[in-house]
């Protein structure tokens, strides 16, 4: 299993360029199955996560190619080999999920294994299910699969989540643009990897409306045709990298990157002493003298302060000047970077939900272990603001979500390798 090697250094300067973003393309590719015509993404990141959803809807029938720059070609024009999304795939990635909306809008019956618990929370899919019921879906759990059906197809609903899930929502908005009859999604989630589902929807001839608000509305049609489309630019990764100047000193520019797409993340930038300015190819992010200054933050649904940059602003937290609290309201357990950031000095107490933060002046390098994809890169950040070595094991998870990350870091400055330790 490959390790990252990270060595503390100085300021970083240069720029990196951003890539597609891993959550919009695990929604998109799965759209596919929408529609009997090819559906091309542009600007698909290169990541094992797209790797396994290809072999799902492989696995389901669909063709799907991936080029070397980027480009994935999907295409489900025949009758699918199965409609069941096994226990095997779904496991690796809560993502495979995404296929439930699509295979009962086409199909009308679907068998997809619960991806179960992960490092992060229990993640369970009733806000999914009861939607999907709200439509006419029968649905019922045997030996671990949600067994689905909707004889005569679905039928568009009126229906509200009680909490905005990314996952539900793309799940519903999908099913419903082939249903009959329209679905009004209330307390829908706002992210933009949702707004770049509907433009993709949309090309593809899809009614809808509403999308980056709480409501969205979709008129169901009878057929849906293919489409190109490029995915939204990265978000996480964009922020990730906003982070490593800020943690570093230096100055980066994020090619590619906007505003829009990260606003509650920028303004607790800002809070920190970090510039961030838009510039004609993306944002450049700088820190010049002395520590961040400490501040709080709470995570929440978009556009709220995103949950998957929570463990990398604690590792900037963690040499800030000051104390933090950060709140993470999404998932339950979603602090176990703190105890390996612990192990390179910082001062973090967790309690449920809050983690307090004092700064410290240095963190030193130390062997630390990656236990999900953002606690990863966030053990990296660390890393290149300490003193000395930083050995970050399993880092498989960070290629789930980080494309080229070495290179990409290296090339701004930073002193960073990956090593196989067997
Ligand atoms: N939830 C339920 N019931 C459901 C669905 C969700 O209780 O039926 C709960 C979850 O357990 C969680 C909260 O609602 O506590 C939010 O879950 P949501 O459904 O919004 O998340 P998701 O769709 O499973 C996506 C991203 C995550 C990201 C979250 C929140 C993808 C493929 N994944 O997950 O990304 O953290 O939204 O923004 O889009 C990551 O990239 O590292 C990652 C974990």
């Amino acid at each position: 299993m490959d390790s990252i090697i990270v060595t503390g250094n100085g300021p970083l300067k240069g720029q990196i360029p951003i890539a597609g973003a891993k959550n919009a393309c695990l929604t998109l590719m799965p759209a596919t199955l929408l529609s009997e015509e090819p559906l091309t993404l542009t600007n698909a990141p290169r990541l094992s996560d797209i790797k396994t959803m290809t072999e799902l809807l492989q696995s389901l029938g669909a063709e799907v190619t991936s080029m070397q720059d980027g480009q994935v070609q999907a295409m489900s024009s025949h009758n699918l080999s199965t409609t069941r999304a096994e226990y095997d795939i779904v496991r690796k990635m809560r993502a495979s999920n995404l296929v439930l909306g699509p295979l009962l809008a086409r199909e009308h019956h679907a068998e997809v294994s619960l991806p179960g618990g992960c490092a992060i929370g229990a993640r369970p899919m009733d806000l999914h299910i009861t939607a999907l019921e709200a439509m006419g879906a029968e649905i019922e759990l045997k030996d671990g699969y949600l067994h689905a059906k909707a004889p005569g197809g679905l039928k568009g609903a009126v229906h509200e989540l009680r909490f905005a899930s990314v996952g539900a929502t793309e799940n519903v908005v999908m099913a419903a643009t082939l249903a009959k009859g329209t679905t009004v999604l209330k307390n829908a989630a706002r992210e933009p990897e949702i707004v770049d589902l509907v433009h993709c929807l949309r090309k593809m001839g899809a009614q809808i409306d509403g999308e980056g608000t709480s409501t969205i509305t979709i008129q169901g049609v009878d057929r849906l045709s293919g489409a190109t489309h490029p995915v939204v630019t990265d978000r996480i990764e964009l922020g990730t990298y906003m982070l490593a100047p800020a943690i570093c000193g230096g100055e980066v520019e994020l090619l590619g990157g906007r505003i829009d797409l990260v606003g509650a993340f920028c303004e607790k930038l800002d809070a920190a002493g970090v510039s961030v300015e838009e510039t004609d190819s993306g944002l450049k992010v700088a820190r010049k003298n002395g520590r961040v200054r400490a501040v709080d933050v709470v995570t929440e649904p978009f556009p709220g302060f995103p949950t998957d940059l929570q463990a990398q602003m604690m590792a900037l937290m963690c040499t800030a000047e000051g104390t933090s609290v950060l709140e993470e309201r999404i998932f339950e357990n979603r602090f176990m970077h703190a105890p390996e950031l612990m192990r390179m000095g910082a001062e973090i107490e967790v309690h449920g939900g809050t983690a307090t933060v004092t700064g410290v002046e240095k963190l030193k390098g130390a062997p630390v272990m990656a236990t999900d994809l953002r606690a990863s890169v966030s053990l990296i950040l660390a890393g290149l603001a300490a003193e000395g070595e930083t050995i970050v094991n399993r880092v498989y998870h960070l290629d789930r979500g980080y494309e080229r990350v070495e290179e990409k870091l290296r090339n701004i400055g930073a002193r960073i390798e990956r090593v196989n330790a067997e």
